[in-house]
């Protein structure tokens, strides 16, 4: 049986300390598609993706991964099955070498799998196999950012998820980040990518929502909420038309 979609959060309630983060949240990410959530700081975007790799527990409603609910399943398993995601502020391991990150990956794979998928990763980032021996600590922001999604890449994920990779990057560096990230999709993974940046998110987006204090407010393909009233007054102050 194959599903449309990979990930379906269904009707999710979050709190901290009893106070609500997230209200009723419902959304769903389609096979090899990139879908974008995006909202100011303070939404609840980051919650959500703790919720969606088994770090936060929710109060009611579901997760649902690959047809299955993650319900109580703890992050390792999650990664196990395939969903991976790159955290806000990238966590590499600054003192090991790219390829020592890469190859930390794949931790999950067979000798032979980990090769394959180092070539596809040096393909898809030709930076890293320049790199190979520099530690990943003294690269520049951009480049530990692919780093840090090649790295989770290597555990061949069914959907992975970023938080805010475009976050301090420079405007060239963050044109090249959306372009990576749409050859990732073009490869068949799902992406479920959390931003600030509005604009160049939702111009990458195959589907889009968009988070107000906890509470999704508007969704749709991308290209329609980028010329849409709504976005263009609560994000860029300015009208659409
Ligand atoms: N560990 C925590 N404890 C208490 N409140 C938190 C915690 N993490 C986040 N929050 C609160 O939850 C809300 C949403 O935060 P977050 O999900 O990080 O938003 P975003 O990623 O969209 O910026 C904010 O009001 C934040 O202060
Ligand atoms: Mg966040």
């Amino acid at each position: 049986m194959t599903q449309t979609h990979i990930l379906e959060v269904r009707h999710l309630h979050v709190d901290y300390n009893g106070y609500a983060v997230l209200k009723d949240v419902s959304l769903s990410v389609t096979r090899s598609s990139i879908t974008v959530l995006v909202g100011l700081n303070g939404a609840g975007k980051s919650t959500l993706l703790k919720a969606v790799s088994g770090l936060k527990a929710w109060s009611s409603g579901d997760i649902v991964f690959a047809g299955t609910s993650i319900a109580g399943e703890k992050p390792a398993m999650l990664v196990s099955r395939g969903l991976l995601q790159v955290p806000e502020g990238r966590h590499l391991f600054p003192r090991m070498t790219v390829l020592e990150n890469l190859e930390l990956g794949g931790y999950l794979r067979s000798a032979r799998q980990r090769r394959e998928d180092l070539e596809r990763m040096f393909h898809l980032f030709p930076v890293l196999r320049e790199r190979t021996d520099q530690l990943g600590g003294t690269m520049s922001g951009g480049q530990q950012q692919m780093l840090a999604i090649a790295r989770a890449l290597m555990g061949s994920p069914k959907l992975l998820v970023l938080d805010e990779p475009s976050l301090g990057l420079a405007p060239l560096m963050v044109a090249e980040m959306f372009r990576m990230i749409a050859a990732i999709r073009d490869e068949g993974v799902s992406v479920l990518l959390v931003e600030q940046n509005v604009k160049q998110a939702l111009a990458h987006a195959d589907y889009a929502y968009v988070i107000d204090r906890g509470c999704i407010t508007l969704e749709g393909p991308g290209s329609e909420l980028a010329g849409s009233d709504e976005i263009h007054a609560a994000y860029f102050g300015t009208a659409a038309h």
